[in-house]
């Protein structure tokens, strides 16, 4: 009797985070998309009252449709973290992966003249694991880290294989930016923490479920210039 009586405490426990965490999730939303949506409607307000041939110049065109990406931002990653999608493992080579994301970021990092840099030391390495979720996570990361370096440096992406109980794959990346504020560095992983004005602070959420859901788990630390964040995960499927 006892242990029942506990075991549905336990689930009471459970329930009400489950509640709590459900609670946030929808403040966060709402906030998400209420200012983009206030944006929008000044804007529109303001032209309906302009009498004029061309009540919205090119500017608030350019102001809206900003505003619009950022909603419909939030709505893809809250359906995505919502809704999570089962795994779709396959092999594939780790250098083709990291090539994938490379090649996604080059754009902007070389807007910001920022050299990503990569360690080739392990560019055999097969693992097994959702190659379209993984790219997801590396490639937050890259935007993060990118995000963070307002002046020069470069970032470093380094890879190791650990056996340690069985193969691990551990994929960090480096970066010389502004590092992370003392009092956040425990909650960048929860939903809708974001410093950044146009971010949703999903992204680290969503990457920390992905990699979990492969085994795995996420790390990250401050360094003297910038920060470290990566993943640890199982190179094949246990
Ligand atoms: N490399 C980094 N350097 C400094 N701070 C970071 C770094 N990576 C993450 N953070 C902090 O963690 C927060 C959460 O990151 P996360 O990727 O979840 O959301 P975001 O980047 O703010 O939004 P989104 O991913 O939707 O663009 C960031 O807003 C930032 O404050
Ligand atoms: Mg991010």
């Amino acid at each position: 009797l006892v242990v029942a009586r506990l075991q549905n405490s336990q689930k009471e426990v459970l329930r009400s985070e489950k509640l709590a965490s459900i609670g946030q999730l929808a403040a966060g939303t709402a906030h998400e998309i209420r200012n983009p949506l206030m944006s929008i409607k000044l804007l529109v307000q303001a032209a309906l009252r302009d009498e004029g041939d061309d009540p919205l110049s090119r500017d608030d065109l350019t102001l809206i449709e900003r505003e619009i990406s950022r909603v419909e931002a939030t709505v893809r990653n809250l359906l995505e973290f919502a809704k999570p999608q089962a795994l779709n493992r396959k092999h594939f080579h780790v250098r083709e992966l990291l090539d994938y994301c490379l090649s996604l970021v080059a754009g902007r990092a070389a807007i910001q003249g920022i050299p990503i840099r990569y360690d080739y030391s392990h560019e055999d390495v097969m693992a097994e694991g959702d190659f379209d979720q993984l790219h997801q996570v590396i490639l937050n990361l890259l935007l993060n880290a990118l995000d963070a370096m307002t002046n020069e440096g470069e970032i470093l992406i380094r890879i190791n294989v650990l056996s340690d109980q069985g193969e691990f794959l551990e994929l960090s990346v480096d970066d010389m930016g502004v590092g992370i504020q003392g009092e956040k560095l425990g909650d960048m992983f929860e939903p809708f923490m974001s410093t950044k004005e146009s971010g949703t602070g999903l992204g680290l959420s969503i990457s920390k479920r992905i990699i979990e859901d492969h085994g795995g788990k996420m790390f990250a630390y401050n360094k003297s210039k910038g920060c470290t964040v990566g993943f640890r995960l199982p190179l094949h499927s246990i």
